[in-house]
């Protein structure tokens, strides 16, 4: 069986916020103002020890979120990931026994590829959406724009480099679902518990349209 399909998911909104997050009382009010800034889906990196707590704080108390893990790095992650309540996975590089642990995991994932015979090992595993970083540094716009007739079946969600200056041009990509990037939420922001202004650039982001 292919592993489940994320386009549903990673098409709901045009930025996924590539979430850091150090406190864990900070997890529902930053995906509070996401969410009321029209950015329903959300990725908490596994960067910080309070990680898996933030996205089972999340999971629990916003069902109309749609919280997953980032930065998955080792096949443990995937398992360690789903049980907080994960609801799908990213990661920034995939290596043959991630990819194997993805493909076995009940949620959809997005596995980071950054080649184009990355990519191409991960779609003959089944993967159909795959996280392209970093994408500034790895070619972005014109490398997307490249693979497109090389790999008609896939789509890609850059992340890496991604800010409000450039999204809309990977977004008028018809191989971009949707992009990925901390931007919409500054760590400066969410120090001085500044939500407000995360709320405001997540209803521009919402409103980049696809
Ligand atoms: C990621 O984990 O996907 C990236 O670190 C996010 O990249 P950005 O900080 O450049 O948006």
């Amino acid at each position: 069986m292919p592993p489940p399909d994320p386009l549903p998911l990673v098409t709901r909104a045009p930025v996924i916020p590539v979430l850091t997050v150090d406190r864990v009382a900070d997890a529902v009010p930053l995906a509070r103002a996401l969410v009321a800034g029209g950015l329903p889906v959300l990725e908490v990196t596994l960067r910080t020890p309070a990680a898996l707590e933030a996205i089972a704080a999340i999971a629990a108390a916003m069902p109309q979120a749609i919280v997953g893990a980032g930065t998955v790095t080792e096949p443990k992650d995937v398992a360690e990931a789903v049980e907080a309540g994960a609801r799908f996975l990213v990661s920034p590089g995939t290596p043959a026994e991630l990819a194997a642990a993805m493909a076995d995991a009940p949620v959809p994932c997005l596995p980071g590829c950054a080649t184009v015979a990355e990519a191409m090992a991960l779609a003959a595993r089944g993967f159909s959406v795959l996280k392209f970083f970093p994408a500034e540094a790895s070619g972005g716009v014109r490398w997307l724009k490249a693979v497109a007739a090389p790999l008609p079946a896939l789509r890609f969600c850059p992340t890496g480099g991604i800010d409000g200056g450039n999204a809309a041009d990977y977004l008028a990509l018809p191989n971009v679902a949707a992009v990925g990037g901390s931007w919409v939420a500054p760590r400066d922001a969410l120090a001085a518990g500044d939500f407000a202004r995360i709320t405001e650039l997540a209803r521009q982001a919402a409103a980049l349209g696809r």
